[in-house]
């Protein structure tokens, strides 16, 4: 395949918040000497330093309500060096190859998951979760898809997306549609578009959506990290338009396959601009590579700490995933002709300035607090959260709280909490519940939270606080510890 990554890094977006920026800027100073950095904002409010710093990058991220994967292909699972950083370190896995359509049927009706079967069976034996990749791309298409009749296809790839996601039902996230657009923001010309045009995108969705209604389904891509350009204001435009016809799109993925010193600074925005849809976001396929006859592993430090702090900074943004393990197993070598030690783990799976960069940071702030500038999460198509105060208050007790499990993973889950008011209009509300044993809110959005002890209190936002009678509103959190059905009460004022 052939991949243009040369991208021009595009004008500095102003930050949301200049101060966090500020204290963004210090922080990343003194993790890495003191090197330039472009600016991006920190999402935390409050620096309090957690009760016991991290040692991994899934157990950092997870402090943040994210994960950090990898990306391992099953013909790498006998070297142990590889599988003791992957298994230790993350706590997300995306097969490299193993999932892909050359694999899985790689003749008509012919089906092969063993690969991807080890691979699943890694992530679960060190709680893992999964991200599946991918089922519709291009690129590893075995050639019978390509010489089939047009009129054939659509059902070929039905009958692909139903098998392969029915067969791996339970995984996280799939990456449905893999790299649909060109550089100029056109689709990419591929049997499925020839057969079918852009419904073929939406179609894989649904398919994939009726075979598992609990994964997150993404489109990703890569050159879609920066905002404006045309790829990613096409892929801007196909997500609006996507989810305007109801299609389940539930995230994108940015590949970030990055140059090193050539982050895009306007990251952050981009995928704010997209969580601002409703929709999640995630960097799925991290590297930042670079001359192996010249590297700069300080500015490639740097690189890593730009592209977690922007993902941390977005609340949609699920989590991060590096390409490959180590610079022993990255794909960029073999891809790039000159370039390589894309990863943080060197050829030997020992950490470089960029491990410990990233876990610094992940160490350095726990958000407990929202920002005031989140968007809200209102999903589309639903009423848009009422912003003028309504003329009556209602009385105390005159709201109800729903909970609504969301996710669960090995070591965590995350849950929405729709506040509904009664009979009589209220301007602002306040939840009390109690956490189960072992259960810690990493972060929670659209509400003020307060814990002391076990003791929960969410309190409205400025703008969520007035809900008119028999109207809602939904926040949402995610925590660490075992999933349980709390009592909520609600009162109001
Ligand atoms: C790459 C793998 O890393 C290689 O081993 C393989 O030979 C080619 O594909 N975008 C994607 C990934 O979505 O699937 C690609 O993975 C890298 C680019």
């Amino acid at each position: 395949m052939s991949m243009d990554h040369g991208m021009e890094p595009s004008p500095v977006q102003p930050p949301p918040d200049r101060r966090r920026s500020h204290v963004y800027r210090r922080i990343a100073a003194g993790l890495t000497g003191g090197l330039a950095v472009g600016a991006f904002a920190i999402v935390a409010v409050t620096m309090a330093g957690p009760a016991s710093a991290a040692t991994t990058l899934g157990g950092g991220a997870e402090a943040h309500g994210r994960y950090f994967g990898t990306a391992v292909s099953a013909s790498r699972l006998s070297n142990t060096a590889l599988t003791n950083v992957a298994g230790t370190q993350f706590d997300m896995m995306t097969p490299e190859n193993d999932m892909k359509w050359d694999t899985i049927q790689p003749a008509q009706s012919t089906f092969n998951f063993g690969p991807g079967d080890q691979i699943v069976s890694f992530a679960r034996s060190h709680n893992q979760r999964l991200r599946g990749h991918n089922l519709v791309w291009h690129s590893q298409l075995p050639g019978w898809v390509s010489s089939l009749p047009t009129n054939q296809v659509q059902a070929a790839m039905e009958n692909h997306i139903t098998m392969e996601v029915n067969h791996f039902r339970g995984l996280f996230a799939w990456d449905v549609v893999n790299e649909p657009f060109n550089e100029d923001g056109s689709l990419r010309s591929d049997p499925f578009l020839t057969a079918m045009g852009t419904g073929y995108i939406a179609d894989a969705l649904r398919t994939a959506h009726a075979a598992d209604a609990n994964a997150k389904l993404y489109i990703n891509d890569f050159n879609i990290e920066a905002n404006n350009t045309a790829k990613s204001n096409a892929m801007f435009n196909l997500a609006q338009s996507l989810l305007s016809q109801g299609a389940p799109l539930n995230g994108i993925g940015f590949e970030s396959h990055f140059i090193q010193g050539q982050i895009p600074s306007s990251l952050q925005a981009n995928m704010q601009r997209f969580a601002n849809l409703g929709l999640d976001v995630a960097i799925t396929e991290l590297d930042v590579r670079m001359p192996t006859a010249n590297p700069n592993l300080n500015g490639q430090a740097n690189d890593f700490v730009s592209v977690v702090n922007a993902c941390l900074a977005v609340s949609r943004c699920v989590g991060i995933t590096q390409w490959n393990v180590g610079d022993a197993d990255s794909w960029v070598p073999g891809t790039f002709s000159g370039q390589g030690l894309a990863t943080m783990f060197d050829n030997n799976y020992q950490p470089k300035p960029a491990f410990n960069a990233v876990l610094n940071l992940l160490n350095m702030g726990v958000t407990t607090t929202p920002t005031t500038t989140r968007p809200q999460t209102t999903p589309p198509g639903t009423t848009p959260p009422v912003t003028t105060p309504p003329p009556t208050t209602g009385p105390p007790g005159a709201c109800t709280a729903t909970y609504t499990p969301v996710n669960a993973w090995p070591t965590g889950f995350q849950a929405n909490i729709t506040v509904t008011a009664g009979s009589t209009a209220i301007n602002a509300w306040t939840l009390t519940w109690t956490l189960s044993s072992g259960q810690t809110i990493t972060q929670l959005w659209n509400g003020a939270l307060t814990v002391s002890g076990t003791s929960v209190t969410v309190k409205n936002l400025s703008y969520n606080g007035s809900i008119p009678a028999g109207g809602n509103t939904t926040l949402g959190f995610t925590a660490n510890g075992a999933p349980s059905t709390p009592t909520i009460r609600c009162t109001s004022p």
